[in-house]
């Protein structure tokens, strides 16, 4: 009977190799979940493992890794392996790519911080990010119209975190992502402030929120922290 289960358990893994170690995903895993459980964090943005019920989009790009014999990066915490894979996630067109990323990010956060320690920050600064080479956007206004959450999208990187997080985790669906391209962003019900709103200021997008663009209203950001230090620390 526990030689049946073990043959069960074993029916459900994939044995592929991670930056040159052979290891093992389990049932459903990606790749991204594979790497965390033997201890190697890829870098990640718009997924956010530890707050209960906020699924994986693949939207922000920063998780990419590379895969023998494939000509395109692919998200870590979208793709899910198969057996023989060969997958790198420290390469240095690997890295390349994610501190791009991290870097074009970088570029158009406000000089002022809405959080002492964003995600945003971890990353940049474990990965060494330099100064970004490019210009900021056109920065929206502040939203301080509501009495618990503040609202600084100059600090929003479009990762939808707190869409998920408000209408699939918390089944309001006030925060929605409208619009295209440079005209793109977060709005709430039908692009009112969001105090005008039918938020019932649950938290779930703050707690969500990799950038302190949502944030709680009337709290210094020195005693707010979007990076709470959940998450094991990557190697370089
Ligand atoms: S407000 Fe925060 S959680 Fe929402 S999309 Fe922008 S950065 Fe992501
Ligand atoms: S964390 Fe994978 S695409 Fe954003």
């Amino acid at each position: 009977m526990a030689a049946q289960a073990q043959d069960v358990a074993q029916a459900g893994t994939v044995r592929f190799t991670l930056d040159g170690q052979d290891i093992e995903a389990r049932g459903d895993e990606t790749i991204w979940q594979a790497a965390r459980r033997h201890g190697v964090e890829i870098p990640h943005l718009c997924y956010k493992p530890d707050q209960e019920g906020l699924r994986a989009d693949g939207n922000c790009r920063v998780c990419m890794c590379e895969i023998e014999g494939e000509r395109l990066l692919q998200p870590s915490c979208w793709r899910k392996p198969v057996n023989g894979m060969q997958v790198r996630t420290r390469s240095d067109r690997v890295r390349h790519a994610q501190k791009m990323v991290l870097e074009l990010l970088q570029a158009d956060m406000p000089d002022e911080a809405y959080v002492a320690d964003s995600r945003l920050e971890h990353w940049v600064r474990t990965l060494e990010v330099g100064t970004p080479r490019f210009s900021p956007r056109v920065q929206p206004a502040a939203d301080l119209s509501h009495p618990a959450i503040a609202v600084n999208l100059a600090a929003c990187i479009q990762c939808t975190l707190c869409v998920r997080a408000c209408r699939e985790v918390q089944g309001n669906d006030v925060i929605g992502f409208a619009l295209r391209g440079g005209e793109a962003h977060i709005e709430f019900d039908m692009d009112d402030p969001m105090g005008a709103s039918t938020c019932v200021g649950c938290g779930e997008c703050v707690a969500a929120c990799p950038t302190g663009a949502l944030s709680n209203a009337g709290v210094p950001p020195d005693q707010q922290h979007a990076w709470q230090g959940q998450e094991t620390e990557v190697a370089t």
